[in-house]
């Protein structure tokens, strides 16, 4: 039997990433319920994907103690998450949350407690994870060709939540609600990218964090120097002000490097070096392009969420796991603060 998901805000990410992704995998799930403060906006949506037997609600509360609902998706705005996502738990209903999973170590960690309580499935939706570029690359560095890995970097950009939301940033630019601009927003797709690809944590950061363009009150641009646990230098760029889009890695290992570029030609480029007795490393042993499924990281992120539920297996990306690169991100803002490197505090 398909299981039965209620949907909390009904804006962008909804219309963009959830629904497109539940309706194009029927056998699996079916949508009971729209819900969002503004009622017009689950209506609307209802018509939009023809969902005719979807109920419309405006009270999540009323949403997550049905019955009949198996999985609750948190798509609202960042400082909500906490608060749907643990009334969800209590009521015993799986749980996928957007990223970030939430604006302080205090309520993910409320979060983490109430799944774990439960014993319900939560996910959080960092979607750079399921991209099937950056699926590719960490098969490979997964192969350990490159050898130990001495430098892990990335850059995140686009041209601001203005563009997203078709003309009005809303609450992105306000830091009550979002805890923070394009280091939040976007650092964190970034930031998790990085640990997932290296296979590390992230012990102390320095960061610069500034408004550069934007007429807000909060980041647009931002960069990290990263000490990761064992040594391994790490560093990465998010921005509000790249223009066309951008989701750039460089890894670099002993033997060679790999590099991934979403939306190029060749995403994903490896380049191994000659190692050995006699050779010298600078010149080139081998060029490799590894094969890219198709697919979406949003598609793939629904499904594989779906899947976890179905199977009651871990998901990619857990709860612990996403509240981890949250607080690199949160002690990103707080080194910015004191201009000083600053040890990360993990929930
Ligand atoms: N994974 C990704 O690539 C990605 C991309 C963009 C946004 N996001 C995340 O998705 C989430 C939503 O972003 P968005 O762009 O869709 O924002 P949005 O403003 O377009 O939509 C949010 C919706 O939530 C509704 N809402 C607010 N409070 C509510 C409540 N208490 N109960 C029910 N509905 C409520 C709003 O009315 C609005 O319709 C954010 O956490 C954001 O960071 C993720």
């Amino acid at each position: 039997m398909a299981l039965r998901v209620g949907v909390i805000g009904c804006g962008k990410i909804t219309e963009r990433a959830s629904l497109p992704n539940l309706v194009n995998y029927r056998e699996k799930t079916e949508v009971a319920v729209l819900c969002d403060i503004v009622k017009e906006k689950a209506s609307r949506m209802a018509g939009q994907f023809k969902l005719d037997r979807a109920d419309i609600a405006t009270n999540w509360k009323s949403v997550v103690k049905r019955s009949d609902i198996d999985v609750i998706f948190v798509n609202t705005p960042n400082y909500v998450h906490e608060e749907i996502a643990v009334g969800a738990a209590k009521a015993k209903k799986h749980i996928l949350v957007e990223k970030p999973i939430t604006i302080s170590n205090k309520a993910a960690g409320n979060m983490i407690n109430a799944a774990k309580k439960s014993g319900v499935i939560f996910m959080v939706e960092q979607t750079q994870r399921f991209d099937p570029v950056h699926q590719a690359a960490k098969k490979f560095i997964d192969t350990g060709l490159l050898g130990k890995i001495n430098t892990i970097k990335g850059r995140i950009g686009h041209a601001g939540p203005e563009y997203w939301a078709g003309g009005d940033q809303g609450w992105f630019s306000d830091k009550k609600f979002s805890g923070g601009g394009a280091m939040i927003d976007v650092g964190i797709h970034m930031l998790d990218l990085l640990r997932w690809f290296g296979g590390k944590e992230v012990a102390e950061v320095s960061a610069n964090i500034k408004t550069l363009e934007k007429p807000w009150p909060v980041d647009d641009n931002g960069s990290i120097l990263m000490r990761f646990e064992d040594g391994t230098f790490g560093q990465f760029e998010a921005s509000w002000t790249t223009r066309p889009y951008e989701v750039t890695t460089s890894i670099y290992g002993e033997k060679g490097k790999i590099r991934t570029s979403l939306g190029t030609e060749r995403p994903v480029s490896v380049r191994l070096a000659t190692i050995g007795e006699g050779s010298d490393p600078n010149n080139v042993l081998e060029d490799i392009h590894p094969t890219v499924e198709s697919g979406s990281g949003w598609e793939n992120a629904v499904h594989h969420f779906i899947d976890c539920v179905i199977k009651k297996e871990n998901p990619l990306v857990t709860g612990v796991d996403a509240a981890r690169s949250m607080s690199v991100i949160l002690a990103a803002y707080d080194s910015a603060a004191k201009g000083r490197w600053v040890k990360v505090r993990y929930v």
